[in-house]
Formats: structure tokens, sequence, C-alpha cells
């Protein structure tokens, strides 16, 4: 398995909220977890009746908005990731959240065309779809990877639907001391890959991609949505 997958255990899965979404996400990235991340989530899945979550790692962003009631009119919901601990942690998660619509599960290469991977075709089906803290996971820098894992992704679009999102930067925003030992040591390991990703080059990734897309920073976390792909390849 790739290395930016790899070290999803069920052990460490235990203990990501608590170091990724509460610790880092606040000291390190500073961008905290329930007061940016996850009304920027919620606003953008609020009222989808088909949502893709790409890199779906623990589910708190949808097991969270399952509880808020934000889910309450998504009648399909996918989980992709490419380890297969991810899928079923998440899975079970979101489903104890409450959720009642149908969960299906993806075990799959974002660099891999979506559309044509599976038996089911994905194309135009999802009218939110998220990529949350997956950028910097992935080895490579922006806009190329960018530019790649959105040719992948967004033929699953709906013609009006949404991708957002949300990616440490590695390079161009001030990191402080915590976090540039963090990223360093992430990226020595292979769990993150984002010392070449800069706001600029999300940019390039997103103008290439989409006709419409706002990019916001919030300490050294870069908040996307986007609309309207420009070319659908597939
Ligand atoms: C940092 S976690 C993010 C989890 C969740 N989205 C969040 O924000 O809390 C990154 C996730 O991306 C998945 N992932 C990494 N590389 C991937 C790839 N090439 N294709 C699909 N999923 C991948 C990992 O398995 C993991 O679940």
């Amino acid at each position: 398995m790739e290395r930016s997958a790899l070290y999803y255990t069920p052990f460490n899965l235990r203990l990501y909220d608590l170091f990724v979404l509460s610790i880092s996400n606040t000291l390190a990235w500073r961008c905290p977890t329930r007061s940016t991340l996850l009304p920027f989530y919620l606003k953008h899945v609020k009222s989808s009746s088909a949502h893709l979550e790409v890199g779906s790692g623990t589910g708190y962003y949808p097991a969270t908005a399952a509880v808020s009631g934000a889910l309450s009119k998504t009648r399909l919901l996918t989980l992709c990731d490419l380890n297969p601990n991810t899928l079923a942690y998440s899975r079970r998660r979101i489903a104890r959240a409450g959720y009642t619509g149908s969960i299906e599960t993806l075990e799959h290469n974002v660099f891999h065309p979506l559309a044509h991977s599976h038996d089911r075709d994905v194309r135009g089906k999802y009218d939110s779809v998220a990529l949350y803290y997956l950028f910097h996971c992935l080895p490579g820098a922006f806009p190329r990877k960018a530019t790649d894992v959105f040719a992948s992704v967004a033929p699953a679009l709906a013609p009006n639907g949404v991708m957002h999102g949300a990616t440490v930067l590695g390079t161009g925003v001030v990191h402080n001391w915590f976090g540039a030992r963090l990223m360093a040591f992430y990226n020595k390991k292979g769990v993150f890959g984002n010392i070449g990703d800069s706001e600029e080059g999300l940019r390039q990734a997103l103008e290439e991609a989409f006709e419409e897309w706002e990019v916001t920073v919030v300490g050294a976390v870069a908040l996307f949505e986007a609309r309207k792909p420009r070319v659908i390849k597939d």
C-alpha cells in the first residue's frame, strides 16, 4: 500500500481524532476543527442528496454531520479510501452516529480514475465531494498532484455539485515550532508529502480544473471549494 495510506491501522485510528483533529489542528496548524473546519464541511454537505467522502479516515466529519442533522437529506454516502481499515472504521462510526441512508465503500487509489474503476457508474452522481486532509498526505507537489486527483474525481460531481476540502500547506505559510517539526517528521516518514505544496500551486490546479473556485488560508491550512469542472477526463 502507498505510504500515504499505510499508517492508518486500527490502533492509530483510535488516536487520530485526539492527536490530529484536536491537538495538531489547534496547536500545530492553527486551524481549529470545531470552529473552522467542521463548519466549512457542514455548510457544503448540508442538503446534498449524495455525498462522496474521499480519504475517509476515522469518519469524524460525516459522523458529526449525521449527529447534527446535516445529512438528513443525504440518501447515499460513499466512502472512498485506499486503506480498508479506515473504510471499516468510518463506516461503523457513521452508522452508530445515526445516519439512516445507505453507506457504500470503495477501496480505491484516488490517483486512478474513479468513474470506470468499479462496476458502478459514478459519473455525475454526487452533489458533494469532500477531500479533507488528503492532499498533504499524497506524494508530489501542487499543482500536479491536485490536477491528477481532480481529473480522477471531478467526473463524479453532479452538474450543480461542489467539491470541498482542506489541506496543510508546506510552503508559503508560517509554520510555528511545533508545526515545522511535525511536518518534517511526517514528510520523512511518508505520512505527509506536502513540502512543495503552496497556496499558489493549489490555485493553479483549481483554475485548470474548475470554472468556479475559492481558497481561504487559515493558519497553515488551505480550505477550498470548487464548482463546474472544466474538462471531464474519464
Ligand atoms: C489524514 S487522513 C484524513 C482523514 C479525514 N478526511 C479527516 O480529515 O479527518 C488521510 C486519508 O486519506 C487516505 N489516503 C491516503 N492516500 C490515499 C490514496 N492514494 N487514495 C485514497 N485514499 C488515500 C488515508 O488512508 C486516510 O484515510
